[in-house]
């Protein structure tokens, strides 16, 4: 019985994962350095990585000084990541569930690495739920419709100014 219910978590959360959202697919060691630089992050400032897998970008993020948010629907991943940014856990907080349903806090950067067929729902909810004017950087894949401010070989960065939905509701 108890592996029947670890098979479920094992490969139901990779399952999921691939339904909803994105497969996993890590982010390179070679990548991830380039695609900080071109982020132009700071230390002090706050990154949210939607789908943060294994938690590898979280803990480079706070390696350079940065509070990492992670978002990662996946229990197995996510425990793997509680791990891997162990010891950065004063600048490292991950959340099991799943990002579309989230209510996203401020920060500096949201990190994606997802795929072609979510971009424009991505582009959506933030379009309408930023609370803060938001570097988004997406590893591989473009978001139609915007136009990059800076970009390499397969990182594109974007800038989202304030959602005015978001401006215009009463408090
Ligand atoms: C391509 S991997 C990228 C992992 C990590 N961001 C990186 O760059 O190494 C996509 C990740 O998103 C997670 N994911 C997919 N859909 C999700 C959702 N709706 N909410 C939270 N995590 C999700 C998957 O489980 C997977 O770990």
């Amino acid at each position: 019985m108890l592996w029947y219910v670890l098979a479920i978590v094992l490969f139901g959360g990779f399952g999921v994962a691939a339904f909803i959202g994105a497969p996993y697919v890590p982010i390179l060691r070679r990548d991830y350095g380039p695609l900080l630089e071109l982020a132009q992050l700071k230390p002090g400032q706050t990154l949210i990585d939607l789908g943060s897998g294994d938690g590898r970008l979280l803990r480079e993020a706070a390696k350079r000084g940065v509070r990492a948010i992670g978002y990662e629907i996946n229990p197995v991943l996510y425990a793997i990541s509680l791990v891997v940014c162990w010891r950065y856990r004063g600048l490292v907080r991950i959340r099991l569930g799943d990002f579309w349903h989230a209510k996203l806090p401020a920060a500096d950067i949201i990190y994606v690495f997802l795929l072609d067929r979510y971009m424009s729902r991505l582009d959506r909810k933030l379009s309408n739920e930023l609370s803060h004017p938001t570097t988004v950087v997406s590893f591989v894949f473009e978001i139609p419709g915007r136009a990059a401010v800076r970009s390499s070989r397969n990182t594109f960065v974007y800038d989202y100014p304030y959602a005015e939905a978001v401006l215009q509701k009463p408090r």
